[in-house]
């Protein structure tokens, strides 16, 4: 095992979900339904639906509690659309602002960092109905409303901003190979618009985000998160090369700058963007988030199991942030890592409390990703394992993901072996959190979750207005918050 540094380490570390994943409460409190809500209700099954996932809706302060007795100081969540907002760009609902005010605020009080992420495939069904959903390019108006309705509200304590979880994922499981909802469309020429609009989407939420805030737009920073597969042995014209040119250069350099006539960027060419396109791209990633699961070219001993995805060789996570860093020279964030233990090795609820594999796993790859701080020199700002809870799959509850064990019938959770590993590991390898404030909410306010209230009160400001197609103003007290981050 690799040697851990005995010096204080400027790291965050912590776990990630998605709301569609985890929270469940699928009509409750005003939500609407998103595509898979409908999709399933149409199926008429609720087996293979995100109906009630891990119920973290109604067991937020209870997760939360787990998540800071853990030791974490960083959190991925993302923000269901359909839970905020009705009619896709329509009212905002208090009551989905309030869920995610309280969860933002505990998190502060906790001094855990929020990574918040607007868009993780859950689109409301009213978007999908009203303009054909990510087929259709009024995707981006719809997004920039709908985004600016996220900034007004909890911009005055987020800093971290992921925008569009994983554009390939999502366009190609929507519209080239569909295995999501809503399961319509079908063309490599909708994915490749689906893939140009996400870029895009990108681009202007940020302009957008940076012009009309410009006091608290100075504590934003903002990525997009893509799945890489690292590639061994690493080689120039790579997939790994090819991968990053497509998913990362339009926010960085404004382009994909990989020669198209002489190796395509993918299997099929972008649809070239417009120098106005370009111009709006460039320079909106403040950092590199990254998902890291899989390794090309290694066996992933001892699974071997060929239908086995991911093939988690920590290879992976450990070289590929000084890959990054050294094509972007901003910030890296390892935004997914992690793996489920494959179910032939969970034949008991003992054995996925115990899951052994996983700590085995991260005995060799938590001391890998301090290695590209301490011996790349990465600013390797934060590490979010994938993911704090066992959860809702896409179509299936059968792959536990989660270090924390929720139990399928009852809900309860139990704190894994890997999670109380990662706690001590973390504990002694004396990391520093880069994410340093000045003031955090109370425990009080965090606590009541009644309404917008507390010090969220942006959010107040944003449900007495109607939202009739942009969101409200921050208040220009609110940048008197004087929440500072701090780089290493
Ligand atoms: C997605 C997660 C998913 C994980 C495991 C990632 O690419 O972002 O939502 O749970 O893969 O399949």
């Amino acid at each position: 095992m690799a040697a851990v540094a005995q010096q204080p380490i400027s790291m965050a570390w912590g776990f990630g979900g998605s709301a569609l994943q985890t929270e469940g409460a699928w009509n409750v409190d005003g939500k609407e339904p998103d595509v898979f809500d409908a999709y399933y209700t149409n199926l008429g099954t609720s087996v293979k639906a995100p109906f009630i996932a891990a119920d973290h809706y109604h067991r937020i302060d209870e997760d939360l509690k787990i998540l800071a007795d853990l030791g974490a100081t960083a959190y991925r969540f993302s923000i269901s659309w359909s839970r905020v907002l009705k009619n896709c760009t329509g009212e905002i609902n208090p009551q989905g602002i309030a869920f995610y005010n309280k969860m933002i605020n505990q998190l502060l009080a906790y001094k855990i960092e929020p990574f918040l992420t607007m868009y993780h495939w859950d689109l409301p069904q009213t978007c999908q109905d009203s303009f054909g959903g990510w087929a259709s390019d009024k995707i981006v108006d719809a997004f920039l409303v709908y985004a600016d309705v996220l900034l007004a509200n909890f911009g005055d304590r987020v800093n971290y901003w992921l925008t569009i979880n994983e554009p390939r994922a999502n366009c190609d499981m929507c519209m080239m190979n569909p295995k999501f909802p809503p399961m319509t469309t079908n063309t490599p020429e909708l994915y490749m618009k689906c893939m140009k609009n996400s870029h895009l989407i990108h681009g202007n939420v940020v302009k957008n985000a940076r012009a009309k805030y410009p006091a608290l737009s100075k504590n934003w920073k903002f990525s997009i998160p893509q799945i890489m597969e690292w590639v061994e042995p690493q080689s120039d014209g790579s997939s790994l090369d090819k991968q990053t040119q497509w998913f990362y250069d339009p926010c960085v350099f404004g382009d994909v700058t990989c020669n198209l006539d002489v190796t395509k960027c993918v299997t099929i060419d972008p649809v070239p963007f417009t120098q106005a396109e370009k111009d709006l791209m460039k320079g909106t990633c403040d950092f590199i988030a990254v998902n890291v699961y899989s390794t090309v070219g290694v066996s992933a001993d001892p699974i071997s199991d060929p239908t086995y995805w991911p093939n988690p060789n920590p290879i992976g996570p450990r070289k590929m942030p000084k890959f990054l860093y050294d094509r972007y020279k901003v910030p890296i964030v390892l935004s997914e890592i992690g793996f489920h233990v494959p179910n032939s090795m969970e034949n008991n609820i003992q054995d996925v409390i115990k899951d052994t594999y996983r700590v085995q796993w991260w005995q060799e790859a938590a001391p890998l990703v301090l290695e590209a701080i301490t011996v790349d020199k990465v600013p390797l700002l934060a590490m979010l394992a994938w993911s704090l809870l066992d959860n809702y799959e896409f179509n299936t509850y059968s792959l536990r993901w989660g270090h924390v064990a929720v139990d399928c019938k009852f809900l309860t959770r139990t704190v894994k072996d890997s999670a109380k590993y990662l706690k001590d590991f973390f504990a002694n390898a004396t990391l520093i959190s880069p994410f340093v404030r000045t003031a955090a909410p109370s425990a009080t306010a965090s606590a009541t979750g009644s309404g917008p209230t507390n010090t969220g009160s942006a959010a107040a400001t944003a449900t007495t207005a109607k939202n009739s197609g942009g969101a409200a103003t921050v208040a220009a007290g609110l940048t008197s918050l004087a929440i500072f981050l701090l780089f290493a």
